[in-house]
């Protein structure tokens, strides 16, 4: 068989780990030829790719970023068409030219809905859940998510000392558009005192009288974690809305912190390693099964795999009273 892999959106850690897990067992195992597609889906309509080895692979498995290169073309957008250029026919002509008997898909919410029209269009495909946001429905976890974490939980700890010394509230911005899982994990495992998240409405008076409670209690600063995504009433940066909004309410000294794309880079957490490792093996065991249109995914503590009809397109949120959000309220958390 010859197979094609592609990675697209946004990249974060544990992609090259993903690919090479693909290519290891396609080739090791089944004698199969791997196709590398450059910059996603537009290396697949300007037939931009090179033949996988196994030299192809080497130092993958704890570098940052993604050694096909990514893009955020979607071909079936019409937002993204061009005029005179048929994306999903050329799309499906190219994979037909390349004699790919089936294209590997990594990539977050946005690549999986492309993978599922792929899949529509009759082209054999499977998808492989990537973002550190961990918002793609259907998989209990993506790889990146807990590397993007670490990052955070290490950046707030750092927050705490400053805000000490200075008695301020120290208000950090994590990535996370529609979902709060970063601001939520990162939150709870550096001993946030307000963790606010897209899914749960928010009410100032009570962040701030959190942290004045919090102040008469003798506890000299505090630490506020917010995802991107929070929705805010002005223009501009939640965690800036958050921190000024305290300052002017309490007087009590606010600043922000914006961690950003350090979230993303780097080299994945042992855990992710493993994960996406499992992953990418998996996606193989499918096409040599012949399943296709299915994306992998992790249940419990297996790898198994869902129709992407079901799942593309969908995102997964946190549930407003998830459990840690329950634990955190009990304990002193403020949720907003
Ligand atoms: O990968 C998901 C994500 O990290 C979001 O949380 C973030 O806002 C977005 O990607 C930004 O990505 P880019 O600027 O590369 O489009």
């Amino acid at each position: 068989m010859r197979i094609g892999i592609l990675t697209s959106g946004g990249d974060c850690p544990g992609i090259n780990a993903t690919i090479r897990g693909v290519c290891k067992t396609a080739i090791l195992n089944y004698g199969m030829e791997v196709i590398g597609i450059h910059s996603g889906f537009k290396g697949l309509i300007d037939l931009d790719y090179e033949v996988m080895t196994e030299r192809s692979l080497t130092g993958l498995l704890t570098m940052g970023g993604t050694i096909l290169g990514t893009s955020r073309e979607k071909p079936y957008s019409k937002k993204q068409a061009v005029p005179g250029i048929d994306k999903p026919a050329l799309l499906k002509a190219n994979v037909e030219l390349l004699g790919l008997d089936a294209v590997v898909c990594i990539g977050g919410n946005g690549t999986q809905k492309t993978a599922g029209k792929m899949a529509r269009a009759g082209i054999p495909v499977i998808g492989i859940p990537k973002t550190i946001d961990n918002d793609v429905a259907g998989t209990d976890l993506c790889f990146g998510f807990h590397t993007a974490v670490s990052i955070a939980t290490e950046a707030i700890d750092r927050l705490h000392s400053t805000a000490s010394a200075h008695r301020r509230a120290m208000v950090i911005e994590v990535m996370g558009h529609k979902a709060g899982w970063i601001a939520l994990y990162s939150g709870m495992a550096a001993g946030g005192d307000v963790i606010l998240i897209p899914e749960r409405p928010y009410d100032m008076e009570h962040i701030c009288q959190a942290i004045m409670n919090r102040m008469q209690r003798g506890k000299n600063y505090a630490i506020v974690v917010v995802a991107e995504g929070l929705p805010t009433p002005r223009p501009g940066r939640a965690g800036e809305y958050i921190a000024s909004t305290i300052s002017e309410m309490t007087g009590i000294e606010a600043r922000e912190t914006v961690l950003g794309y350090t979230q993303r880079g780097g080299s994945p957490c042992p855990f992710d390693r493993i994960l996406s490792t499992r992953m990418g093996s998996h996606a193989v065991e499918l096409i040599a099964r012949g399943e296709f249109g299915r994306m992998v995914a992790f249940n419990g503590e297996s790898i198994t795999s869902v129709p992407l009809a079901e799942v593309a397109g969908c995102t997964r949120l946190v549930p407003p009273d998830h459990e840690l959000i329950m634990q955190g309220q009990h304990m002193g958390v403020c949720f907003g």
